[in-house]
């Protein structure tokens, strides 16, 4: 062998020991102790017939989380932007007006994805920290005749809730399909895909789910099938082609791409917990730590950005004090506390703290901890 081994990179980290933190920011949130040990499990193949089993759990659970009858529902391989991007991939067609609310963040992000699908991307926008009502929807549906409606439900940016029922209603009224963004409230809010007429819902795992990040729930009724069973163009992205993958996930169980076994386990453990505690308990539970936190800022003086009827129980945005710097006293819940919250960014950028009380996290011992930690890194 001529050409030498280039050594210059080769190193032996120390074995991987990360600090015990508790995160309570916008997520991911801590995966709980049973989905750990599920990604732990030993492998088998993907189309291996017992992963086909788990494939087929997951699914069924899917739907109970999701509260749906809907055939088409699968996790996809990829974090919450990966099913933002199934969504929109597979449900537009070049043209197609694809309206978004926008009330933070995530709504700016549909919208610049469904851009470069080549949608006539049009806004209804209000201020991060609001919601849209029913008659602003409807006259920005009578305005622009879109296609799609995209709205997210749990804002993570401003740690509002957008209210979705009767917007399925107005939506069929149009003619137009209904796509929500469920990434940070999925499992921890109240959400009805079905009786709620939503076309389109995907979420994230590693929010109120408690899951790592990495495999995301999507699912699609027989409205947006039927659009996407008729499309004149082939879906634009290979990997997300829900064409493609519903051969996988079903019954001809056709190789599409290797899915992340472990990662499959995780969530399949995570949707049995789901199950096990019940949604009416599992919803009352965020409501409930959502109120003691509420409350427990309120003793110490912080206020928080959300009007009470708008609130996000899986996300709060507080209020920075005047003359606090937001920075500082995250950095020092990190490093001192080992606790993990967010500040904001764009128009809330310094202005706000994001603390999330998600899954597994949203539990009383972790409302005080935090509350008193904030006491002492406030003075
Ligand atoms: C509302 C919302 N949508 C989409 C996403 C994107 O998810 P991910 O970061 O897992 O890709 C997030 C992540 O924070 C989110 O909060």
């Amino acid at each position: 062998m001529t050409t030498k081994i280039n050594e210059a990179h080769r190193f032996r980290p120390h074995q991987l020991d990360m600090p015990p933190r508790l995160l309570l920011g916008p997520g991911p949130s801590n995966a709980h102790p049973r989905v750990l040990q599920a990604i732990a499990m030993r492998q088998v193949g993907h189309l291996d017939p017992c992963f086909l089993e788990v494939m087929s759990e997951i699914q069924e659970l899917l739907r109970y989380l999701f509260q749906t009858d809907n055939e088409l529902t699968i996790p996809i391989s990829g974090t919450g932007s990966a099913a933002m991007e199934a969504s929109l991939a597979n449900i537009i067609e070049p043209g197609d007006v694809v309206l978004v609310g926008i009330i933070g963040y995530f709504g700016q992000r549909i919208a610049d994805m469904a851009g470069r699908y080549r949608a006539d991307v049009r806004l209804v926008e209000t201020e991060w920290g609001q919601v849209l009502d029913l008659e602003t929807l409807r006259a920005a549906m009578e305005e622009h005749r879109p296609t799609v409606l995209a709205l997210v439900h749990g804002e993570t940016s401003s740690g509002a809730r957008q209210p979705i029922e009767g917007i399925g209603d107005l939506c069929r009224e149009y003619d137009c399909l209904l796509l929500v963004d469920t990434v940070a409230s999925l499992g921890g809010v109240p959400f009805f895909t079905d009786d709620w007429k939503v076309d389109i819902v995907y979420s994230g795992s590693q929010k109120c789910l408690s899951c790592p990040p990495g495999v995301s729930p999507l699912t699609f009724g027989p409205r947006a099938v039927e659009k996407l069973n008729n499309r004149k163009t082939t879906v634009a992205n290979w990997y997300l082609d829900l064409t493609l993958l519903t051969k996988y996930w079903g019954i001809s169980r056709v190789y599409h791409h290797t899915a992340p076994i472990n990662l499959n386990y995780a969530l399949r453990e995570a949707l049995t917990l789901v199950a096990e505690e019940g949604l009416a308990e599992r919803w009352a539970r965020h409501q409930e730590m959502a109120e003691l936190l509420w409350q427990g800022l309120d003793q110490i003086g912080l206020a928080c950005h959300v009007e009470p009827d708008l609130r996000l129980p899986s996300l709060t945005t507080v209020l920075v004090p005047e003359g606090v710097d937001a920075k500082e006293v995250a950095g020092r819940l990190l490093n001192e506390y080992n606790i993990e919250i967010a500040g904001g960014f764009g128009p809330l950028a310094g202005k706000v703290w994001r603390v999330g009380l998600m899954g597994f996290n949203s539990r009383r011992e972790n409302v005080v901890l935090l509350l008193e930690a904030l006491k002492e890194v406030l003075g």
